[in-house]
């Protein structure tokens, strides 16, 4: 995993409870660790009878804290270790939670180190509830939820599913990867972007020819979806309008599914009004068949021809709209070239009326279409082209949206420069 910018040198405080799920939240130490987090945790003596604290010193290279009663380790801003670990923490989470330190975190009961650390704690609580079905679901423990949620605390699931009793239902603690999600929605509410909303489009299009069949290309969405996330992290409040894709809808994001050009429109229309920034990271099909057939065509010997009309341009059609109301203040656009790269960019960048544009050759195997990485030029309105080495489409997220730091703070791409 590599470094993930709204995690860097944040410090967490980990707080693992005694639930089979602890064993999970090994693999979430890992990926804050490798993200570039600082995280200490610290177990209660329940959670140690599930995994040994040596498991979460060897991931994250600190120290594990399981009494209330130890020093501190290095770097802490009081030799108190409840108050120093409070005090200096970015984000404190509890996972797995139990019914019992949900309820020690209503009365503010400070029984162990992790119960008097989040009394004393200023920084936001995450918590992540794991416990029997018929535990999860008794008025006590929806109340002490409830009362949590009004104080602020915030909730990461649990999910529904099997549980480790055999039982289905509420109760299960939500996978790792979403619980990433999670802390980083919650660490990035106060970035760059906070109060700013922003519309990303992501993921390919279909064309229906007849009832089972279509016209489509091999966009995995993961470029799009990184954008999302990116300006997640940031703070930014995201619509993610996406094709078909197999990608987990990113935490925090509102989500709206389509499936033609012409539906992507009507979606980015609806969603587009007022918003600051439209990221148009979306293959959208250029053209679509004239007709779609009611039934599924026979197959015959002879060769078909197929009519096809232009599909509307959807940033064409915001840039027009944004005419009279300036908005979106930002609108970037992609362009995947397979010749002429910086020309064809170019031309797209003024005839759609863009402020930025991202652009890839599309013929390299290591950039483009359904990889991991990619290889982008940025340009400019001011005809400055930027050419950005192999990257992660996390890290090319990253670099658009410094960009878009820097046009909706009135800068202009110069100052960028
Ligand atoms: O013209 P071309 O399709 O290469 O332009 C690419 C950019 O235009 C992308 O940002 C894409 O999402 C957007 N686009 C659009 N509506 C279309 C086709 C492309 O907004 N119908």
């Amino acid at each position: 995993m590599e470094p993930i910018p709204v995690l860097t040198g944040k410090r967490i405080v980990l707080g693992v409870t005694g639930g089979i799920a602890a064993y999970k939240v090994a693999t979430l130490a890992s990926h804050l660790t490798q993200a570039g987090a600082v995280v200490d945790v610290v177990m209660t003596q329940a959670g140690q009878r599930f995994v040994a604290p040596l498991t979460f010193h060897a991931l994250t290279g600190r120290p594990v804290y399981t009494d209330l009663w130890s020093a501190p380790g290095e770097g802490l801003p009081t030799h108190i270790a409840h108050v120093g670990l409070a005090h200096a923490a970015d984000l404190m989470l509890i996972a797995p939670a139990t019914a019992n330190t949900l309820a020690k975190l209503v009365t503010g009961l400070a029984d162990n180190l992790l119960s008097t650390l989040a009394l004393a704690a200023r920084c936001p609580v995450l918590v992540a509830p794991a416990m029997d079905v018929g535990m999860w679901a008794n008025p006590a423990t929806q109340s002490n939820a409830a009362t949590l949620r009004t104080r602020g605390v915030h909730f990461a699931g649990p999910a529904r599913g099997r549980m480790a009793s055999g039982l289905e239902g509420e109760g299960r603690l939500v996978e790792p990867e979403e619980l990433l999600g999670h802390v980083r929605w919650v660490l990035g509410r106060r970035g760059d972007l906070a109060g700013r909303r922003a519309v990303v489009t992501a993921g390919p299009t279909r064309e229906p020819v007849d009832p089972v069949r279509f016209l489509s290309n091999p966009s995995s969405g993961r470029q799009g979806f990184a954008l999302a996330q990116a300006a997640l992290d940031r703070g930014a409040k995201v619509t993610l309008v996406t094709g078909p894709t197999h990608l987990a809808t990113p935490v925090g994001a509102q989500r709206v599914d389509v499936t033609t050009a012409q539906d992507m429109l009507e979606a980015v229309l609806s969603a587009v009004e007022g918003v600051d920034v439209l990221l148009m990271a979306a293959a959208v099909g250029d053209y679509r068949p004239t007709k779609m057939e009611a039934q599924k065509m026979k197959k015959t010997a002879a060769d078909l021809t197929m009519h096809l009309t232009p599909t509307p341009d959807i940033l064409s059609a915001v840039a027009q709209a944004r005419g009279p109301t300036g908005y979106p203040r930002a609108l970037v656009g992609f362009a995947a070239e397979s010749e002429n790269l910086l020309e064809n960019a170019r031309t797209k960048l003024a005839a759609k009326r863009l402020d930025l544009i991202v652009a890839n050759d599309i013929t390299a195997p290591d950039a483009g279409f359904a990889v991991g990485t990619n290889r982008v030029t940025l340009v400019d309105t001011d005809g400055n082209a930027e050419q950005l080495p192999l990257m992660s489409k996390a890290a090319v997220a990253e670099a658009v949206l410094d960009r878009i730091d820097c046009i909706l703070r009135g800068g202009t791409e110069r100052d960028h420069a």
